[in-house]
């Protein structure tokens, strides 16, 4: 496998393979499952809100007329919502390719249906659960690729909460909050991968980043609700240094097809800082591959969500 210049043009032929994409109704997810689709893979796309995820596969079957797309609702801010999404999803069969994408960002201090900070709710403990529960139907697959979205942003993260994430325990940072998120996404990663090669399950476990992509996570207005100084400026540096959605979506397609990639691996852009460029392996903070860190991690994570891996 080559590590370098890889493009859409090297995705492999992905007819009869069944992927499950979350968070597709915008940005790096609806670019991953409409390149997925273009492939010939079945691609179930999942998103919270039935009326833009209806417009979203109107849109994909607009683009490829060929293309098996299904909707999921799944709301990974809701546990009964993960819960239904994944009820639904057994009916599919086995599922080769999994891509947690979906994610929020610097969100104003709130909390998911079941009470945990929104952040960590959203992008790790709903992903943590949606992914337990349709584990069996990964390892049925025979050859299951499970990638996880994660950011530049893990770098500012030294540690993950470890404490009730239904608790107010401390002063809320929405910066600090993405971060530790983000930072528990890799975690997660390695940690489902080592566990899967311990068991001999063949599901393979990977991390992506997409550098700066310029997409509705980067706009000023969704940062901290209201065009505040700090969301217009980010927005304005991501227009400038940043890639568009399609060349952000580049690295979890990479994780998602590449034959061959080692479980564990984190793909992220080539160029200065990991901002922009075509894919390859890249490097994490040392927290990130704490193998302590992740295992309390995971057992706070199956304490949190009543979700515990086969
Ligand atoms: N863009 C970047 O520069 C950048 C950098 C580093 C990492 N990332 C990561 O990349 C991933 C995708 O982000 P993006 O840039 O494509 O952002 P985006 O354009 O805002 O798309 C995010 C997607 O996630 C969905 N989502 C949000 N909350 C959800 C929930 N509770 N349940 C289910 N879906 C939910 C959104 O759905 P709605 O349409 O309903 O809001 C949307 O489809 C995220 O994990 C993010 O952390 C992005």
């Amino acid at each position: 496998m080559s590590s370098t210049a890889w493009t859409v043009d090297d995705m492999p032929d992905l007819a009869g393979k069944r992927a499950l994409v979350t968070g597709v109704t915008a940005g790096l997810g609806k670019c991953t499952a409409l390149e997925l689709a273009r492939r010939g893979a079945e691609v179930v796309m999942a998103a919270r809100d039935e009326s833009r995820l209806g417009k979203t596969v109107v849109e994909v079957r607009g683009a490829l007329p060929e293309a098996q797309v299904q909707p999921l609702v799944l709301d990974l801010a809701d546990l009964s919502s993960v819960r239904r999404a994944s009820d639904e999803v057994a009916a599919y069969g086995s599922i080769d390719v999994l891509v947690n994408n979906a994610g929020v960002m610097a969100t104003p201090k709130r909390r998911t249906v079941d009470g945990f900070e929104l952040q960590l709710g959203t992008n790790h403990l709903g992903p943590f659960a949606f992914t337990g529960l349709v584990f069996p139907q990964l390892v049925a697959s025979g050859d299951a690729r499970v990638v996880t979205v994660s950011s530049i942003a893990h770098q500012l993260a030294r540690s993950v909460p470890l404490g009730d994430p239904r608790e107010p325990h401390r002063r809320y940072r929405k910066w600090g909050a993405y971060a530790e998120s983000k930072l528990a996404n890799l975690l997660f990663a390695f940690e489902l991968d080592r566990r899967a090669r311990t068991r001999g399950l063949p599901v393979v476990s990977v991390a992506a980043h997409p550098g700066y992509a310029s997409t509705d996570l980067v706009k000023g207005d969704r940062l901290g609700g209201g065009r505040r100084p700090a969301g217009t400026m980010i927005e304005a540096v991501t227009r400038l240094l940043g890639q568009s959605a399609a060349q952000g979506a580049l690295p979890q397609l990479m994780a998602a097809t590449a034959p061959g990639l080692p479980g564990g691996s984190y793909l992220g852009p080539s160029g200065p800082g990991e901002v922009r460029g075509l894919p390859v392996v890249v490097g994490t903070t040392s927290a990130a591959r704490d193998e302590e860190l992740a295992a309390k991690l995971w057992a706070l994570s199956e304490q949190a969500t009543g979700v515990h891996f086969p």
